[in-house]
């Protein structure tokens, strides 16, 4: 069964490839960063099955056009789509520039949408598939300083409510899941103070560890697969008790 999956390249996109090519999937690995695609398609490897890495700007159309084609001539219609690959332009909410809101919402959000689409299209000639966006918690807790990056995490949960609805007549399932702060170089970069960010993070969550990139990828797998059948339109927190409701 193929999937495909958006910044695999990274850190969160590659842990769940991992376990996708654990779980019996050909993988599409698809990714801007070409030489992290090919090495996590080398990782992926002694997993079994086959996998490509794909080179594809999200922000171009005509990229996740062809993705998908090399996708499907490669491995076969997708049966299971990641949405995960994002950027996180950080700043205050006076200062975000043009260009970035635009990037920001091109990336995360626009992306998400099209290529949906095209899952949605390969999934209907087959029987059905799994869509599963990876959001954020910040869509639900808001977060200060990276406004672009939250409101398109907000946008993918609506976009998982209304696909799920619309798509459930053919099968497609379209859940979300939303990730709480897992140690990557996104936030290392992005906190230089790690100590103190870790801190808080220690304090906010009600288990009092990090969650590890296999314990997400794990809930991934969950959605993206049989065992989660009757299970549609949802948005799964995974972020060890942070957000309760
Ligand atoms: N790291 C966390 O703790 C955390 C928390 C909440 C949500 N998330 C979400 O998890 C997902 C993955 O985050 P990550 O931490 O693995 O980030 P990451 O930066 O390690 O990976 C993102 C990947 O997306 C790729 N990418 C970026 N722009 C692209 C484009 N235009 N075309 C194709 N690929 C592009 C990058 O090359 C990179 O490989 C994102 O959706 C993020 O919002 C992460």
């Amino acid at each position: 069964m193929t999937a495909l999956v958006t910044g695999a390249g990274g850190a969160i996109g590659r842990g769940v490839a991992l376990r996708l090519a654990a779980d019996g999937h050909d993988l599409a690995v698809v990714d801007i960063d070409d030489a992290a695609a090919e090495e996590t398609v080398a990782m992926v490897a002694p997993a079994g099955g086959r996998a490509i890495a794909v080179r594809c700007d999200l922000r171009d159309e005509s990229d996740i056009t062809a993705a998908f084609a090399a996708a499907e001539r490669e491995l076969g219609p997708a049966r299971v789509l990641v949405n995960n690959a994002a950027v996180f332009p950080s700043g205050r909410f006076v200062d975000v520039t043009i260009a970035e809101l635009d990037d920001t919402i091109r990336v995360n959000q626009r992306a998400y949408f099209l290529c949906a689409q095209h899952a949605a299209r390969s999934m209907m000639s087959v029987g059905g598939g799994s869509i599963v966006n990876i959001a954020s918690i910040t869509w639900h807790g808001g977060w200060s300083e990276m406004s672009p990056y939250v409101a398109t995490k907000g946008a993918i949960v609506s976009l998982t409510r209304a696909l799920a609805t619309e798509l459930g007549e053919h099968e497609i399932r379209v859940n979300a899941v939303a990730p709480g702060a897992f140690p990557t170089a996104a936030e290392r970069a992005q906190h230089p103070d790690l100590e103190a960010y870790e801190t808080r993070i220690l304090e906010s969550q009600a288990l009092k560890r990090r969650g590890t990139l296999e314990e997400l990828a794990a809930v991934v797998s969950f959605l993206a697969g049989p065992e989660s059948s009757f299970v549609t339109g949802q948005t799964l927190n995974v972020d060890g008790g942070w957000i309760m409701s």
